[in-house]
């Protein structure tokens, strides 16, 4: 018998052998069970939390589209961080947090700051491993938070404030998810979500083997992925989503901050399951997190020519340089509700995405069961050398920006004479031949042919005066639960990147027995550090954004293949071993410039006072749903006091005789705006508006302005302005 001649004779032998059958048996019955529903109701600790990170709404740049002019005025939606933590209840000490934050990138300096400031609150419980900084991608927030140089131009530097209230929002937010740990069932589906996106850069999509397009019906990933959080009942207590769409739906004029359609999606969300509550102030936690959102767009009407006058004006825009008369500036991109403005496309995109979390959210999803690990490393990209699967040695690159970056995208178009799909090595303008030389390094040869065939425009991994100007050092991390792993992507990985490193590295979950058939992977991003974009190589060659952005060469999605697939076997519980890493990345806060100016002083005009009214709304006749109520008071800077997990406006009513907040400048429906009127005396007015949604209940409102103002001497002092009451009928 087969048995008989594997047995072993000796006694404790034969013991290991029967414990080892036991244990096999043990752990296919549990998975039985839990594959029939039973025994899985307590596997799990969740905790599910929010905060508020909105920094300086005025006076500051804003962050994604890197433009200059993009400074700040006012406010249309908070930013937040939601955090999801999982642990596993048997073995409460294996747990991760994920944080999506309603920012443009996760970053090193914001995550380090995280990291130190939760692992001393919780020692042993959460550490550099277990916490990823996830982002919307939001092109509408405040900006000056990143650690390296290069992101800080536009913004003039490194803003502290904004740093600040993000690692404050965001610590928060986790403190809240960890005091709301309690037992619960995970489970995990996908559906289908059409026209909330498209490929901004199709004609780079079809350099991809036709082989491997025919495989996939779009150019797109249209798939939204939902982890959905219940409690021991089955009662929903919220989700994580992750789903492909640039957080561009809001153009580059705007200046006022939002969270673009995913902030606008959780809040549409959250709101819709607690009507009642002030934004921000829900238990139940909606998160739509970015995937392989690269080559996305929200402006799925396609990108057309704003030339007014030309013979192209109104047509489409160039298929492989997105221009308009063989320049980049006129080519904008359409969102669905381009007609009326880019807030509504905003909102309509939004409710796209929420539409999906619905529909998976009122069905019965497979539950999630097994164990919860995670693994975290620091990858050097700067000739960072390994073995293709085919033997051959090839190596990444230091950071550099190709010429097309300066070409902008249908999203948010570039300047001066730049296009996208530039890849040629003649010399261009001589004037920024000669420029480029002056603002960074020279390539040297190795750095030139490393990048090939991308013309370095920017020679970023060489420029480190005054301090590092983009990441040599990323951090790869991935997260599991049961089947589902996270890969926490520290850049912007293009549609065929994103599915090339998911199915390899779902082959390998599963060839290597770690995890079943059943495993579901997805890529979430850009998180932990901002290492710009991730093309295929054959997408690398045209060089438009996306591959000019690929900053660490035509081997990246390749390096990160080798690396993530190599970390697979650390997924695997009780696996010991620590894996190899870089040293992690030096901390630049301390040498960082600003150039920005503080707050000098606020002063009301002679005879006014702080929040008087200055235009004041309509009295003599009732406001119906649609209009827009409007007054505008005696104002101070609104960076005097952020006013974090509060609000610099309410909307009020008069209920049995007293004033009842029922809106917050975090309702979409209203907006904050500053200006100011005069430096030299300090003076500035703020515009409070809300536009009056169809389920306002009739009666009597007022608009409240919630201030602080600066002396001379320093001191900040609160005030509140009043406009008169008026009618909704
Ligand atoms: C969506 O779920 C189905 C069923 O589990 C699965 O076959 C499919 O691969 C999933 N899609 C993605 C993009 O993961
Ligand atoms: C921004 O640009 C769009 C499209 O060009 C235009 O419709 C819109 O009015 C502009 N918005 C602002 C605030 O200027
Ligand atoms: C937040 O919600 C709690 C509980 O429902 C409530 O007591 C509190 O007043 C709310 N705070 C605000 C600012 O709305
Ligand atoms: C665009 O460039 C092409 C090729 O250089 C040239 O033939 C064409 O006239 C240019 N069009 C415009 C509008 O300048
Ligand atoms: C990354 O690797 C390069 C090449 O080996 C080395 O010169 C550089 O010092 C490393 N950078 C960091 C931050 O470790
Ligand atoms: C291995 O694959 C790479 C990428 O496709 C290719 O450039 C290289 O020539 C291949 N090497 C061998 C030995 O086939
Ligand atoms: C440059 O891009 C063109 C398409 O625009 C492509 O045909 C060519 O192969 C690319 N050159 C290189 C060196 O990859
Ligand atoms: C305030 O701003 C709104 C919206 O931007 C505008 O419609 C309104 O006219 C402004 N009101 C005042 C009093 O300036």
């Amino acid at each position: 018998m087969y048995i008989l001649d594997t047995t072993p004779t000796e006694l404790d032998g034969l013991l290991h052998w029967f414990s080892d059958v036991f244990h096999k048996i043990c752990v296919c019955l549990t998975a039985l069970l839990a594959s029939t529903g039973m025994f899985t109701q307590q596997s799990y600790l969740l905790g599910l939390g929010i905060a508020d990170i909105t920094g300086p709404v005025v006076e500051t740049n804003m962050m994604g589209y890197a433009s200059l002019p993009q400074t700040d005025t006012g406010l249309h939606m908070r930013q937040r961080s939601r955090a999801w933590i999982v642990a596993d209840a048997s073995n409460p000490s294996d747990r991760f947090v994920y944080i999506n934050a309603d920012i443009a990138m996760g970053d090193t300096g914001l995550r380090r700051s995280i990291v130190e400031q939760l692992s001393s609150m919780y020692p042993d419980l959460y550490n550099n491993e277990n916490i990823a900084l996830g982002s919307t991608h939001s092109h509408s927030g405040v900006g000056g938070y990143l650690e390296n140089l290069l992101p800080q131009i536009t913004s003039k530097g490194y803003v502290k404030e904004t740093a600040d209230a993000i690692v404050a929002g965001t610590v928060l937010a986790v403190k809240r998810a960890h005091e709301s740990l309690q037992p619960g069932q995970l489970s995990l589906g996908n559906t289908t979500v059409l026209e909330a996106n498209i490929n901004r850069s199709p004609s780079a999509y079809l350099t991809n083997p036709a082989e491997e397009r025919a495989r996939y019906r779009y150019d797109q990933d249209k798939e939204l992925t939902l982890l959905r959080f219940d409690d021991v009942s089955g009662n929903p207590r919220g989700f994580l989503s992750f789903f492909p769409v640039h957080g561009t739906s809001i153009y580059e004029n705007n200046t006022l901050v939002s969270g673009d359609n995913k902030g606008m999606a959780a809040y549409l969300y959250e709101a819709m399951m607690e009507p009642h509550a002030m934004p921000g102030n829900n238990t139940f936690v909606a998160g739509f997190a970015q995937a392989n959102v690269g080559d996305t767009s929200p402006n799925t009407e396609g990108a057309f020519c704003e030339s007014p006058g030309q013979p192209w004006d109104g047509l489409p825009c160039e298929f492989d340089h997105s221009t308009c008369g063989n320049r980049t500036q006129d080519c904008h991109g359409r969102g669905p509700g381009f007609r009326i403005s880019d807030f509504e496309s905003n909102r309509i995109v939004a409710q796209r995405q929420v539409d999906g979390a619905k529909k998976l959210m009122s069905r019965s999803l497979p539950v999630i069961s097994g164990p919860v690990v995670y693994v975290h490393t620091y990858l050097n990209m700067s000739y960072h050398s390994f073995q293709l699967p085919n033997g051959t040695t090839v190596q990444t690159c230091p950071p550099a920006l190709g010429y097309s970056f300066a070409g902008g995208t249908t999203d948010g178009p570039g300047a001066f004479d730049f296009v996208q799909g530039d890849n040629s090595s003649s010399p261009r303008n001589p004037f920024w031949e000669l420029v480029k030389g002056a603002v960074t390094p020279r390539p040297p040869v190795e750095q030139a042919e490393c990048q090939y065939p991308k013309p370095i425009l920017l020679n970023a991994g060489y420029a480190s005066s005054p301090y590092t100007w983009s990441p040599h050092v990323v951090d790869i991390q991935l997260l599991r639960v049961g089947n589902l792993v996270i890969l926490v992507m520290p850049g912007e990985m293009t549609t065929m990147a994103g599915r090339r490193l998911r199915e390899v590295v779902r082959a390998q979950l599963i060839s290597s027995g770690i995890v079943g058939d059943d495993a579901y992977v997805v890529v979430a991003g850009p998180a932990n550090t901002y290492g710009h974009y991730v093309t295929t190589r054959e997408e690398y060659a045209v060089q438009r954004y996306e591959g000019a952005s690929t900053i660490y060469g035509q081997w990246t999605l390749d390096a990160y293949i080798d690396k993530y697939t190599d970390l697979v076997r650390f997924l695997k519980p009780g696996f010991t071993g620590t894996p190899e890493s870089n040293d992690a990345p030096k901390d630049l806060t301390s040498k960082s410039i600003t150039l920005r100016t503080g707050v000098i002083v606020d002063h009301a005009p002679l005879g006014k006072h702080f929040g008087d009214v200055l235009t004041d709304v309509l009295t003599n006749a009732p406001y119906h749903a649609g209009d827009t109520v409007s007054a505008r008071f005696v104002g101070a800077n609104p960076r005097n006091n952020l006013r974090l997990e509060e609000t610099f406006l309410t909307v009020d009513q008069l209920m049995n005789g007293q004033w009842i907040s029922v809106r917050s400048d975090s309702h979409p429906s209203t907006r904050f705006e500053w200006l100011r009127t005069s430096t030299t005396f300090g003076y500035s007015t703020v515009n409070i508006s809300w536009t009056i949604e169809d389920i306002t209940a009739p009666g009597t409102y007022r608009l409240t302005y919630l201030g602080d103002a600066k002396s001379l001497g320093g001191s900040i002092s609160p005030f509140t302005g009043y406009s008169s009451s008026f009618t909704v009928s």
